[in-house]
């Protein structure tokens, strides 16, 4: 979790290459429909399209769909990680179910914070690969040529949502809507806050050795529970 731009999808990268666990994004997956011929579009995500283009949240039910869709993410023997989802209450229940169906347990949820100034920057300096979708920014992470992507020479663009008046809707979205799940996920026992400042690589290195910790721990408490089953059958 965390304001647009605050960083997640380059923290769910570099998580990702250490914990080879399935990455599913929301914001991506609605992103590649975008890039589909009109007549290979449904009616309901050519709706998501322009809430996405607006910098609105896009409706419960279809983002829950399509999560659904994606379930088999979710029971992935490497784990998951769930970048831009959940982002409303409703949203964290529907994915509880669902997980609780499954016999499957979240680890933690990350919550990274920055300063809205700072925000605003990195979403400002964003490009990204029309190929490969990678990631970099003009100033805090420019590619070595300028304009192309360092892994496929794409050519980097400027994703439609980050101009500045869907900037402030979006950030209006995340206080009104995503910003509540903090106490859901705390009062879960589930929460991580982490702070979002510095270079990816020093907030990734704040962020692996509790959730390393919160991994261990949850598959100790599996053990145990699988022996206790084993001992009463
Ligand atoms: P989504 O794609 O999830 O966008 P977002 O939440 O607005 O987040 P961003 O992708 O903009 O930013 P990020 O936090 O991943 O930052 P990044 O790593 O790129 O969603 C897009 C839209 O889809 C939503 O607005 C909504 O319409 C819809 N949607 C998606 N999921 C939904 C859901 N569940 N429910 C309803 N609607 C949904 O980094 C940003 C920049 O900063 C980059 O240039 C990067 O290089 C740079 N940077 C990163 N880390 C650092 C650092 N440490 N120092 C300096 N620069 C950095």
């Amino acid at each position: 979790m965390g304001a647009p731009g605050v960083g997640k999808g380059t923290q769910a990268e570099l998580l990702n290459q250490r914990l080879l666990a399935c990455h599913l994004s929301t914001g991506d997956v609605f992103r590649a429909a975008a890039t589909r011929a009109e007549n290979e579009q449904t009616p309901a995500m050519n709706e998501a399209l322009q809430y996405m283009r607006r910098g609105e949240l896009v409706p419960d039910a279809t983002v829950w769909n399509m999560v659904r869709e994606r379930g088999e993410c979710l029971q992935c023997s490497g784990g998951f990680i769930l970048d831009g989802f959940p982002r409303t209450v409703s949203q964290a229940v529907s994915l509880k179910q669902f997980m609780d169906k499954y016999g499957i347990a979240l680890t933690a949820v990350i919550s990274y914070e920055l300063p809205v100034s700072d925000i605003v920057a990195r979403l400002g300096g964003r490009r990204t690969c029309e190929k490969c979708k990678a990631v970099y920014h003009v100033t805090e992470r420019p590619p070595k040529l300028e304009g192309r992507c360092d892994h496929c020479e794409g050519k980097l663009f400027q994703r439609e949502d980050d101009r500045p008046e869907s900037i402030r809707v979006r950030l209006d979205a995340y206080d009104r809507s995503t910003a509540p799940l903090i106490d859901f996920y705390r009062k879960a026992g589930l929460l991580m806050q982490v702070s979002a400042a510095g270079t990816p690589e020093e907030i990734y290195d704040r962020t692996i050795p509790e959730l390393e910790t919160r991994r261990m721990s949850l598959f100790a408490e599996r053990m145990w529970t699988a022996e206790e089953n084993r001992r009463d059958t």
